[in-house]
């Protein structure tokens, strides 16, 4: 397995990161995350650009342009011959002695990595997947992709030790977003609705794309926070995110959405978004 670090390509066993870099004692970093396709970068363009406003939210200077960065995630692809999957990346401020106070003159540490994966032909798509409600512990910069993910950990483990598959956070009564996707819920009318984007939420790719499909497929959007109780009464429910595309959610907190199966506008949206990436 290759992975790419700090100017190189390199087996990950040789890949070693300096124990005095403030993303392993601070957190002090940003990520990216983003789907591959029949060797092909899905929503690439948007996935740079969240990188770039993330680093720059932080004030960490990007060590790369978007053609860069591009030929890096294509050249790390072709070199682990992924075809479907998973590339990671994440910049961090840099090894300096620790002080919270930003360094001089420091670089910022560049790590990439892929993960293989089957996010078309998944057994979870067919048979949907069971969420858990738990309180949103996190901070109040959610809109910035930063690597300190505590509380997703919490809740995605509190999920796994439920028998489910994701947590949705909860606050002030309304969903937030998925440990790691964002979160929407169909209506009986069958539109769909959306928390809008603010510093509550990361504003998630597939979540853009996949609305912009739904708009020319003419399914209405309800652009709105939504609490535990409609989703729990909603038609459907469904999540997004680059690792999955989209994920039809079939219980919430034990609870059957609809009649407990994956419903009919997850599943062509699921289907719009798949032909949209092939
Ligand atoms: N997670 N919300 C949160 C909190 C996320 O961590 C993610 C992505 C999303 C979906 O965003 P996108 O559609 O851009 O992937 C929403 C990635 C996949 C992860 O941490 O593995």
């Amino acid at each position: 397995r290759i992975v790419f670090l700090n100017g190189s390509f390199l087996p990950i066993e040789e890949a070693k990161v300096p124990f005095m870099d403030r993303g392993f004692l601070f957190g002090d970093g940003i990520y990216e995350g983003i789907a591959v396709l029949g060797g092909h970068l899905v929503d690439n363009e948007a996935h740079l650009e969240r990188l770039e406003r993330s680093l720059r939210e932080v004030r960490i200077p990007n060590p790369y342009t978007r053609e860069e960065w591009t030929q890096l995630e294509e050249e790390l692809a072709r070199r682990n011959g992924l075809t479907e999957g998973f590339i990671y990346f994440q910049v961090t401020r840099g090894v300096a002695e620790r002080d919270f106070m930003f360094p001089e003159n420091t670089t910022p540490t560049v790590a990439m990595f892929t993960q293989a994966k089957s996010i078309v032909n998944s057994p979870a798509a067919e048979t949907g997947i069971a969420v858990i409600t738990v309180p949103d512990l996190r901070w109040k910069r959610r809109d910035i992709k930063s690597i300190n993910l505590l509380a997703q950990v919490l809740a995605k483990q509190a999920a796994k030790e439920a028998g489910a598959q994701e947590a949705w956070m909860v606050e002030d009564g309304f969903v937030t977003e998925g440990g790691s996707s964002s979160g929407f819920i169909v209506t009986k009318e069958g539109r769909i609705v959306a928390r809008p984007l603010s510093n509550a939420i990361l504003p998630g790719i597939t979540r853009q794309s996949l609305l912009a499909l739904s708009k020319e497929a003419g399914i209405e959007l309800e652009e709105r926070p939504f609490t535990v109780e409609e989703a729990c009464d909603a038609a459907e429910a469904f999540l997004t995110s680059a690792s999955n595309f989209v994920l039809p959610i079939v219980s919430i907190d034990g609870r059957p959405i609809g009649n407990g199966k994956p419903g009919p506008v997850t599943k062509k949206l699921r289907a719009i978004y798949i032909r949209m990436a092939t």
